[in-house]
């Protein structure tokens, strides 16, 4: 049986124009992304500082879409309440930063929430052999967390067919998010190497940029990518 990769596209509103949020994001919304993916840095894990729960929480009310929260800050769990009562759909936390991942996914996935676990580039994919039966998604970070608009690590390429085969071998859920460093140009090469839920912050939100047309143009890769598999 053909495998079927369910490819879904999350805007990072990193890169987006924070002064008007609610704008951006309708127009990326209008445009068919499949959720938001929202960066919540605390300047410890990762060098910069984002939002938290309150700007969650105000972005909950204009969008229909899942919200999916990276969450990029140390010890995790003392915040995962809040932003579930934020109202995110989705969320990861990095393996690096949380001694009780089991734990965590748990709490997760009996709230209702798609339980996440990120890692760093650096990070080897077997710290995540105990939890990959829980997880209902992998975030392959493939660029060194902190910030939009940096290059992809083409290393990461091998670690997602890796970690995909992986899956697949055991029968496991988990579907692969990727982040950082994707745009129209190396799309295709993420996707063949399994990715399914694809993050893009500054390919989508730059000053100068139609988001809405970058939007479309990101779709249009991942379906032609779609056909040409279902061709062969
Ligand atoms: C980086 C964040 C990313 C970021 C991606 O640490 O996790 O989600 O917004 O931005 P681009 O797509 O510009 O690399
Ligand atoms: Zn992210």
């Amino acid at each position: 049986m053909k495998l079927r990769q369910n490819i879904q596209i999350a805007p990072s509103i990193l890169s987006a124009d924070f002064a008007n949020l609610a704008a951006e994001i309708a127009k990326v919304e209008k445009a068919g992304a499949d959720l938001i993916h929202l960066d919540v840095m605390d300047g410890r894990f990762v060098p910069n500082i984002t939002i938290g729960p309150p700007v969650i929480a105000s972005i909950r009310r204009i969008t229909s879409l899942p919200l999916d929260a990276h969450l990029m800050i140390e010890t995790p769990v003392r915040y995962i309440d809040d932003f579930v009562r934020a109202g995110i759909n989705w969320l990861s936390v990095h393996v690096e930063a949380d001694q009780h991942l089991d734990r965590t996914l748990r709490f997760l996935k009996d709230n209702g929430i798609r339980a996440g676990v990120a890692l760093n580039p650096g990070t080897p994919l077997n710290l995540l052999d105990e939890v990959l039966p829980l997880a209902d998604f992998i975030l392959v970070m493939t660029v060194n967390p902190g910030f939009g608009g940096q290059s992809f690590l083409p290393s990461a390429i091998k670690k997602i067919s890796r970690l995909r085969d992986f899956i697949v071998s055991n029968g496991y859920q988990a579907r692969i998010e990727v982040d950082g460093g994707i745009g129209p140009g190396n799309l295709a090469d993420v996707l063949s190497a399994g990715a399914e839920i694809i993050v893009a912050g500054s390919a989508i939100f730059s000053a100068g940029k139609d988001a809405a047309e970058a939007m479309r143009e990101m779709k249009e890769i991942a379906d032609q990518h779609v056909r040409s598999r279902e061709r062969t």
